[in-house]
């Protein structure tokens, strides 16, 4: 049966109304109707109706989220009104101020206010043409910003087309892009998982995703975009924030949920203390409470200044603070010798718990905010890190409070060994230099015993203290010639009163042991301690080396270095001058450009700069590069390898599980997994891949070869799969190759 154009046309927008419908319920409402199988099914006759009728294609097709390849940067493009910023307060007074003014500038009308979480995001603005997503732009300059449609056409909740059969002519909505804090630490979890570094905050994490230029890579980011604005509008009518609202629901754009309505100032005030009670179990972050003149009358009767309206203010939460007394400074010897400077504290109860020490950076900190002993000083826990001394209370400060001398007060001599100590001229630090100090080897067992590293639970700093002041380790490779009982009778008290560590605690300390000898090499390059080298950098060595042998005399950090001064025009790097002649980088035999980038790309160590030609390092810089070529050149980096391989322990980078076969008949073939097998589990799949010497990845990419679609599979890998023109092979097919090698 043949269909005419018009009826198959007619279907196309049937399905699109229904996806529309429920994208809506999904990712607006989060009352989804249907199953994800039902979805995909609606979904797939789509994709199909439109590849067999590419005539029928239209932008605003559910289908078309991701379109285009990767964009060489960004268009500049003018706001339609400009996008303005809001004045700051951080106290009652100033808004008390505000509402003054608005009182004033109305000249007895009253207002209404609407009051809405601040959400701390990045501002971005979407215009529709005739109800149709045309072009997302962020801010910029507030005059001009940066064209980011295709990034934020990936968002699921964005609508690429409004939702009403009359659109208006033209609509700007404006709001704030932003991270779920879920996503957020998600998103954290795999890039160090990838060795990369992670984003210090969700904020910065949004904006680095929005700017992204491949939109692939935009849409594995959970964003989300929440309105509270409007630009340019054209064809319909608003006059008020309450009303904006309900316009923004109706067309399918997400707004917050929290939102209060208030007449006068003690409004203003209860709506931002419940705010402050609420905001931290919201699903993403906020840094204050917005208030807002309610009329788009009256708003236009206020006014504006140049920077910011005269109509809305935000009020920014102070992060928890409390004051309490600084009864001492201690040292702390750190890892690495560096002599850091610790407040010891009258405790007190800070954002839900008790706090007794807190950091004081460095001498030269103490010395700018003129802190002394005996003083009252604020404290301030931000997030999850340790709480700092932010200022002191100069009006509390006791007469016979005492200044601090660090070199003095420790008599020139480190505090743990009783060395000399040097103040690195470079930095504010003061460093022990003894690598002998016992502070310091209980530092180095402390963290290589940590989670990120090693994970040998139960060996926090006060165990591994206890295990170096009895003689009984110092360094953290003597862990593994501990006894159980050794372990079982470690007094964690003091000789009058003992306190045994306890055969139970010694059992489970020798099974994390045994566990760690064969933890991937990322995590012990981590718990190796090497100068400059994070525990993002040392995932990131892990997934590119097979092991520490080669991590050593890593052909990759050289071939990075090598690359970094050919650019530079400077002389090859010569890393080792003892490099055999056949050594592939020995710079005896000068090695060109070509042979060394495609193997650093490769690695995902090098990205193409803006310069014409050149190349640009991604996450290990140079110097970190040499920092790990010469610490396995030197003597404790020696030392490491040869006890290594005395206690037979042999950690392996990911890319070189000992089933790896390199010359197998599926070298060179990556696969990703999708939906169920029913022949085998994945596990048993990937095995059998990598015997083969093929790779088994988590996500479609460029580089994957096959994907490989089993039962019930969802439409995020096939639809990328079909985008980048990877072949998708089933279940059966897949068996073949794995019987025969190839097809
Ligand atoms: S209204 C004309 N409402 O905070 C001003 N802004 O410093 C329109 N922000 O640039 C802004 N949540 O990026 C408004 N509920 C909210 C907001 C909000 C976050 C951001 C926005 C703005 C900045 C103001």
């Amino acid at each position: 049966m043949t269909m005419d154009i018009a009826s198959l046309q007619q279907q196309a927008e049937d399905l699109r109304r229904q996806i529309r419908h429920h994208d809506r319920l999904y990712y607006i409402d989060a009352t989804p109707e249907i199953s994800d199988q039902d979805y995909d099914k609606l979904y797939h006759a789509l994709q199909d109706l439109e590849a067999a009728h590419p005539e029928l294609l239209t932008p605003d097709s559910p289908t078309q989220r991701m379109h285009g390849g990767i964009a060489d940067g960004f268009q500049t493009v003018d706001h339609t009104v400009p996008m303005l910023s809001l004045e700051n307060t951080y106290n009652a007074a100033d808004l008390e101020r505000f509402h003054e003014s608005v009182l004033k500038g109305l000249r007895g009308e009253t207002p209404t206010y609407v009051v809405e979480p601040k959400i701390d995001g990045v501002s971005i603005a979407v215009r529709y043409r005739d109800g149709v997503l045309v072009q997302a732009v962020t801010r910029g300059n507030g005059k001009q910003g940066d064209d980011v449609t295709a990034n934020i056409r990936t968002i699921p909740s964005i609508p690429l087309r409004l939702n009403t059969e009359n659109p208006p002519a033209f609509f700007e909505a404006r709001g704030e892009c932003y991270l779920p804090r879920a996503g957020f630490a998600r998103l954290n979890e795999h890039r160090l998982a990838e060795g990369l570094e992670p984003f210090a905050n969700a904020r910065n994490a949004t904006a680095g995703s929005i700017k992204l230029l491949d939109s692939h890579e935009v849409a594995t980011r959970p964003l989300d975009v929440l309105f509270y604005t409007q630009g340019l509008i054209d064809g319909v009518e608003i006059s008020s924030q309450q009303e904006l609202f309900q316009t923004f629901a109706k067309f399918g754009l997400k707004t917050q949920k929290w939102l209060r309505v208030v007449h006068d100032f003690d409004g203003i005030k209860d709506a931002i203390a419940e705010l402050d009670g609420l905001r931290q179990g919201m699903p993403y972050d906020t840094d204050g409470a917005v208030i807002k003149v309610d009329s788009f009358r009256q708003r236009a009767v206020l006014g504006m200044t140049a920077k910011a309206p005269c109509w809305a203010k935000a009020y920014k939460y102070e992060p928890e603070r409390a004051a309490t007394k600084l009864k001492a400074i201690t040292i702390q010897v750190g890892r690495t010798g560096v002599l850091a400077p610790v407040a010891e504290l009258e405790p007190v109860f800070l954002s839900g718990s008790t706090i007794s020490r807190a950091t004081l950076h460095n001498e030269d900190e103490i010395a700018r905010k003129d802190i002394r002993i005996g003083d009252t000083v604020l404290i301030e826990k931000a997030g999850e890190v340790i709480p700092a001394v932010v200022k002191v209370l100069q009006e509390r400060r006791p007469a016979d409070a005492i200044p601090y001398d660090l070199p003095g007060s420790l008599h020139g001599k480190c505090p743990s060994c009783g060395g000399p100590i040097h103040r690195d001229p470079q930095f504010a630090a003061w460093r022990c230099e003894n690598l002998q100090c016992p502070a310091q080897n209980v530092r180095r067992v402390e963290y290589f015993a940590a989670r990120n590293a090693l994970d040998i639970e139960s060996i926090g700093g006060v165990v591994a203290e206890a295990l170096c002041d009895s003689g009984l380790i110092r360094e953290p490779l003597d862990l593994f010639d501990l006894t159980l009982d050794d372990m079982a009778s470690l007094n964690l008290g003091t000789a009058e009163e003992p306190r045994v560590f306890g055969p139970k605690n010694a059992a489970k300390v020798l099974s994390a042991l045994e566990a760690a000898r064969t933890k991937p090499l990322g995590n012990w390059l981590e718990a190796m301690g090497i100068p400059d080298v994070g525990a993002a950098t040392a995932f990131q060595l892990g997934r590119i080396h097979k092991d520490l042998a080669e991590v050593a005399n890593s052909p990759y950090l050289k071939a990075l270095l090598d690359l970094l001064d050919y650019q530079n025009g400077s002389a090859p790097h010569r890393v080792d001058a003892a490099l055999p002649p056949e050594d592939l980088f020995d710079l005896r035999k000068p090695v060109g450009l070509d042979d060394l980038v495609p193997q650093l790309k490769r690695a995902g160590l090098i990205k193409k700069s803006s310069a014409k030609g050149a190349y640009v390092t991604t996450t290990i810089g140079p110097k970190t590069a040499q920092s790990v070529l010469t610490f396995f050149a030197g003597p404790i980096g020696r030392k490491w390898l040869e006890r290594l391989a005395t206690l037979d322990i042999v950690p392996r980078g990911e890319n070189a599980g000992a089933d790896q076969n390199a010359d197998g008949p599926l070298a060179g073939k990556t696969f990703v997994l999708t939906g169920t097998l029913t022949s085998m589990g994945r596990d048993e799949a990937s095995a059998k891949i990598r015997a083969l010497g093929g790779t088994a990845a988590g996500a479609v990419s460029k580089n994957t070869t096959y994907l490989v679609a089993g039962a019930n599979t969802g439409v995020r890998k096939t639809e990328k799969a079909a985008e980048l023109g990877v072949q998708v092979i089933d279940e059966e097919t897949f068996l073949k190759l794995l019987q025969q090698g190839r097809l």
